[in-house]
């Protein structure tokens, strides 16, 4: 371990559900064990989950209080344990939001950081070497950090489960961290994209960022007669469901036939219904995302450098605003929040 390392560090903890139990404690840095990795944090991406954590609504994450949340880091290598072969000190990391998921088909044995296993809410975190991978060279880590989670989300579901191809449409909801990286990465690729949002600021942000169409989702028609207009009545090509409820159902009639939903969020609802008897015949493709394994995200930080994508910071908070960091996303971010370390 570097001399600079003090032998104590700050952690968030929250000591049982609910925002206001959230504390900042001091701790021992931790030591990394034969395979383990030692990280000094530099930043950590909030997502609409670790408010669900906290709260202790979060299904399955199986980690009692006190825990500490938050999953997604980028940060430098202080020290490496003895067997340690795919990191070396100074190295620039990121870490992988399943921890077990490699390549493949998901293993029953992953586990979620700041969910089933401690959080990245931290000065220092010491993880398995193969939770990690290399940050990406064009991005510091306030802007790599958004990529584990929400970065990755979008990615699986457009590139390595999608298929995405240029001249497609896709159509992505609300202005989230998903939603805007749903919109770079489709662009990137070449295809055509429209966003709904409810906000008249963020649906000009998300024109300037390169959305072909905007929609407003709480107009009185609705969005997905809207969508299909905008096709000239041939449907969208793939659509990024993240609300959940009723909404699927709109968005299973604004698909194009044999079209492609990739489930990803519940910011409406867990419970979601579509219409049945009308799928039969326009065939949709509907696919259930849970973010993705480490070999995708080496390939999505490849893809982040090839082509420059930069991704879109709403807000940045020092360390020890936590509290208003989670505060901003409760209110519906632009992109992500991000916590900055040091
Ligand atoms: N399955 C997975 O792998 C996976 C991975 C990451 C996230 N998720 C889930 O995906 C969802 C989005 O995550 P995120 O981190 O991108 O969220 P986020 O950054 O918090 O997105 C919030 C934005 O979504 C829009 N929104 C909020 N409530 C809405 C509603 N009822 N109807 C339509 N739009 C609404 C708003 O945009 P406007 O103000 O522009 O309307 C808001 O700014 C969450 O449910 C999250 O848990 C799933």
């Amino acid at each position: 371990m570097s001399d600079s390392t003090n032998s104590t560090m700050k952690r968030w903890t929250v000591t049982r559900a609910g925002a206001e139990h959230l504390i900042l404690q001091s701790a021992a840095v931790p030591t990394p064990g034969e395979h383990e990795v030692l990280v000094r944090v530099e930043a950590v991406s909030l997502n609409y989950r670790d408010i669900g954590v906290i709260e202790g609504k979060e299904l399955n994450t199986g980690m009692p209080f006190p825990l500490t949340p938050g999953s997604d880091l980028a940060g430098r290598v202080v020290a490496t344990g003895a067997r340690v072969t795919r990191f070396r000190e100074a190295d620039a990391v990121l870490g992988t939001f399943w921890a077990g998921w490699l390549d493949g088909d998901w293993p029953e044995h992953a586990r979620v950081l700041g969910g089933s296993l401690p959080g990245v809410l931290a000065e220092y975190v010491v993880l398995h070497e193969d939770w990690l991978v290399h940050a990406p060279r064009s991005l510091d880590a306030v802007q790599a950090s958004t990529l584990p989670c929400a970065g990755l989300t979008a990615w699986f579901a457009l590139v390595e489960q999608g298929g995405l191809r240029a001249g497609q449409t896709v159509l992505v909801q609300g202005t989230g961290g998903v939603a805007l990286f749903g919109l770079q990465l489709a662009r990137a690729h070449g295809a055509q994209v429209i966003v709904t949002s409810g906000s008249e600021d963020k649906r000009r942000r998300a024109l300037e960022l390169g959305a072909s169409h905007v929609i407003d989702r709480t107009a009185d028609v609705p969005w997905d007669v809207q969508a299909r207009d905008y096709t000239g009545g041939r449907g969208i090509d793939h659509i990024f469901e993240l609300v959940g409820g009723d909404n699927l159902g709109s968005s299973v009639r604004a698909l194009r036939q044999g079209g492609r939903i990739s489930l990803i969020g519940v910011l409406g609802e867990y419970a979601m219904t579509f219409p049945s008897v009308p799928s039969f015949l326009t065939r949709p493709v509907i696919q259930g995302i849970g973010v993705g394994h480490r070999r995708a995200l080496e390939e999505l930080v490849r893809a982040v450098d090839a082509v420059s994508l930069e991704p879109v910071i709403d807000a940045c908070y020092d360390f020890d605003r936590l509290p208003d960091a989670l505060e901003h996303l409760r209110h519906g971010a632009f992109g992500k929040v991000v916590v900055r370390l040091g």
